[in-house]
């Protein structure tokens, strides 16, 4: 029977909701090209890197712009988002994310964290959580992007954990399809029909409160 070993935390969306200030900063910066940047669209930059996600708003208005110019709006929009962050606080964690975290910790499971980002330092910093995770592997630790596993793989290494004992915790469909790559056992956080492929999926990790007893006994009948 499979017994989760290692449990590996994507951040935004999973444990915190940034995805607001991602898109505030991102309008932000398309009002400044002249174009209007929708929450529809930015679904589609949910799980993906600074760079991949300023190509895709530059898509969506039409833009083209050179690598030199990319540099500096991405640095643009990443100081306004992380002005947006100056205020965030351990209450603006998802429902049951720190609750669940401490649970794990209560029953042996390695925790890590496998995140895009390169402010998850600094996010984690704000919400006084850096203490939960045994390692942390963000944007800085890793050359490429998911749906390449490298992140989730390196995270399990972190861990001296073999990816098939551990769990990742995804709310984006890059971040699902990364740990299928990696060879671990997925837990999507959000809708089913938005993640694909996830071996269950709860709407929070206040469900995994709730759900924790039957969780590898679901897991391993999900082959
Ligand atoms: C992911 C987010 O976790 O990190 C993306 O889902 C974001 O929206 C990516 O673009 C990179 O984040 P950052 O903080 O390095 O700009
Ligand atoms: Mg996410």
């Amino acid at each position: 029977m499979f017994t989760m070993q290692g449990a590996i935390f994507d951040l935004d969306g999973v444990i915190v909701d940034t995805a607001k200030y991602h898109f505030l900063a991102w309008k932000r910066l398309a009002a400044g090209f002249g174009f209007d940047f929708t929450e529809a669209d930015n679904e589609r930059l949910k799980g993906v890197s600074r760079m991949r996600s300023l190509d895709i708003l530059l898509e969506a208005g039409r833009r083209s712009i050179s690598e030199t110019e990319k540099e500096v709006a991405a640095a643009k929009k990443n100081a306004w988002y992380l002005e947006y962050l100056e205020t965030l606080k351990q209450t603006d964690m998802l429902p049951g994310a720190l609750e669940y975290l401490d649970y794990l910790k209560n029953w042996g499971v390695r925790v890590a964290l496998g995140s895009a980002s390169k402010n998850a330092a600094f996010i984690l910093g704000r919400l006084g959580i850096h203490g939960l995770f045994d390692a942390v592997i963000d944007g800085d630790a890793v050359s490429a992007a998911k749906p390449d596993p490298e992140v989730f793989l390196k995270a399990a290494a972190a861990l001296s954990l073999s990816p098939s004992v551990c769990v990742v915790f995804e709310d984006s469909f890059a971040g699902v399809q990364a740990a299928k790559a990696g060879g671990m056992k997925v837990v999507g956080v959000g809708s089913p029909e938005l993640l694909p492929g996830a071996d269950m999926c709860v709407s929070c990790l206040k469900e995994m409160l709730f759900k924790a007893r039957d969780m590898n006994h679901t897991l391993d009948s999900h082959g």
